[in-house]
């Protein structure tokens, strides 16, 4: 089967980013722990981060009209990109949300999530850590 890790804005630096909040992993790094996870899942993974919205958009397009289901961490889109929820809500396969910090326990406009409602469920403050059970997770209740 095969599975779309889509991160958004900022996510590529990670590892330099904010490192108290979001950890020493590389993106790279994150890359590499998700192809090896779903190898050992027979997960076929494909792992995207993008900064341009649009180009967001079409990978969610590109998952809808493929059935893959999609493991996403649409970073600041999520809190207010009616755009990305909209296109995440034409997924025709399952969806989980993932954000690396605990949004809950940070600013006020983090609470929000405009994907929460279309995903099946939503991993936060797990760090990195939450990439890989969101993939057993669909490895295990996905055909
Ligand atoms: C994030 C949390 C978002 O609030 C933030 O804008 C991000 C990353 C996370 O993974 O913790 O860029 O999605």
């Amino acid at each position: 089967m095969r599975v779309f890790v889509l991160n958004g804005p900022n996510l590529g630096r990670l590892g330099t980013r904010e490192p108290e909040v979001y950890g020493s992993t590389t993106h790279a790094d994150l890359v590499a722990r998700c192809e090896e996870t779903g190898r050992e899942l027979g997960l076929d993974v494909t792992v995207r981060q993008t900064d341009h919205e649009g180009e967001m958009l079409g990978w969610l397009h590109e998952a809808a009209e493929q059935s893959v289901p999609v493991v996403l961490n649409a970073a600041a889109w999520t809190h207010y990109s009616i755009a990305v929820r909209d296109a995440a809500a034409q997924l025709t396969a399952p969806l989980v949300e993932v954000h690396i910090s605990n949004v809950h326990k940070r600013e006020t406009f983090r609470h929000t999530s405009l994907l929460s409602d279309i995903a099946v469920g939503v991993i936060v403050g797990l760090g990195v850590d939450g990439y890989p059970l969101a993939l057993r997770w669909l490895a295990d209740n996905t055909r």
